[in-house]
């Protein structure tokens, strides 16, 4: 099983710790991976020309150029990103804007899953699970899991063993 994981948190902190966790027990089930960190591309803001509609490609010369095919490929993608006032960052936020090109020909049918971490409570990252669980609707992508984890400063998940077994247990249950 070939693995991509994009992660769309602006620091190294829990969102980056738990795919990366993921990925490494994934590994040890068998699967390659990839994780992507948005944060260190150059991805422009979707410019609305919606030439895509016609060509099917994204005319916009960056980053996610090197990316598209690597979902294309995948055969599980994992979305991840810290919950930001309800819903995902503004880094995946452009990051999944910019798949409108490419959704009707080759994400749609493809599985996901889906990770946000959050301080607050499980009402705010429902919510932002919501907003994804819309975004896969439209894509006509599946939703295969999803996982929501309370923690504030860059290393909280990485402290918490309950949270390390809560994410290892996940992953059994995705992989395994
Ligand atoms: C601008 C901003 C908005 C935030 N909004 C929320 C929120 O609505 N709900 C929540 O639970 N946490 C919120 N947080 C807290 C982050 O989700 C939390 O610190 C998380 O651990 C960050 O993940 P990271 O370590 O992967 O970057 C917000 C943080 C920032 C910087």
């Amino acid at each position: 099983m070939n693995i991509i994981a994009i992660c769309g948190s602006p620091r190294e902190g829990n969102t980056e710790f738990t795919l990366k966790r993921i990925l490494t027990k994934a590994e040890e089930f068998g699967a390659s991976s990839e994780l992507v960190l948005l944060r260190e591309k150059r991805i422009e803001f979707c410019d609305g020309c919606l030439s895509c509609s016609s060509t099917g490609k994204c005319k916009i010369r960056d980053d996610m150029q090197l990316i598209y095919p690597k979902l294309e490929e995948a055969d599980l993608i994992i979305f991840g990103s810290p919950t930001y006032f309800d819903c995902v960052t503004g880094l995946m936020k452009n990051f999944l804007d910019r798949l409108h090109s490419n959704y009707k020909k080759v994400l749609k049918d493809k599985k996901f899953v889906f990770i946000t971490v959050g301080q607050a409570d499980m009402e705010s990252l429902n919510k932002t699970i919501k907003y994804v669980e819309n975004f896969a609707d439209i894509v006509k992508m599946f939703m295969v899991g999803d996982l929501g984890l309370i923690a504030k400063n860059p290393q909280d998940i990485e402290n918490d063993p309950d949270k390390i077994k809560k994410i290892d247990e996940f992953t059994e249950g995705l992989i395994g």
